[in-house]
């Protein structure tokens, strides 16, 4: 089976971490993406939030949310008076994934596979495991179902505090939708405002 644990490091914080993820060979993700792009943010970060992966801008940049949904998603937590000081952000899936129409054209998104997210999920477990936010944001499908199981549905439990167990530790987390998927939506301005709404709840879970 795929996984990314043989390359884990046996000790060592964040940058252990990262350096050893740029060099993760646990999928065939790592073939076609330009690398790996690991979380930041600072070890004693209070909140976690946690995307499906890396788009093409990050994939370019080497680092998360730094495209169109993270413009959004920086504006959305001012919104809801989260301060990206305290965030820790990361994707379930550290490589890019994408396809192209035609060759040489634009490369398109494409989701992960399940396959793919377990190989990947060793990475965000040393990862919750060094930071131990208080609060975990999920964001979108592809993250809740790598964190709580295949069952998991952002409808079903946004905008709620709840406290799951991950890895066998007690976690607090509140899920919403993936910023991706408010820039996709018919109307933008609702579907921002429940982002936001969701990212309060988050927001009063740290006061
Ligand atoms: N979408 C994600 O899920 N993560 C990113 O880093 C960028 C876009």
């Amino acid at each position: 089976a795929y996984t990314a644990t043989p390359f884990l490091p046996a000790r060592g914080g964040l940058p252990a971490l990262g350096k050893a993820a740029a060099a993760c060979r646990g999928c065939p993700l790592h073939r076609d993406a330009t690398q790996t792009v690991f979380g930041t943010g600072k070890a004693t970060a209070r909140v976690m939030l946690v995307g499906e992966q890396p788009g093409d801008q990050e994939d370019r940049q080497g680092t998360p949310f730094v495209g169109p949904a993270g413009h959004l998603l920086d504006r959305a937590l001012a919104d809801a008076g989260i301060d990206p000081a305290e965030a820790y952000l990361t994707n379930a899936v550290k490589h890019f994934k994408f396809t192209r129409a035609e060759p040489r054209k634009r490369r398109i998104h494409k989701a992960p596979t399940l396959r793919e997210a377990t190989a990947c999920s060793p990475w965000l477990a040393a990862e919750l495991k060094t930071v131990k936010p208080e609060l975990l944001v999920v964001l979108g499908a592809t993250a809740g179902k790598a964190l709580l199981g295949s069952s998991f549905r952002v409808t079903r439990v946004r905008g709620t505090l709840l406290e799951e167990e991950i890895h066998g530790r007690p976690q607090r987390l509140v899920a919403t939708v993936h910023p991706s998927a408010v820039l996709r939506s018919d109307d933008r301005e609702a579907a921002y405002q429940g982002l936001v709404s969701d990212l309060k709840t988050a927001a009063r879970a740290l006061e």
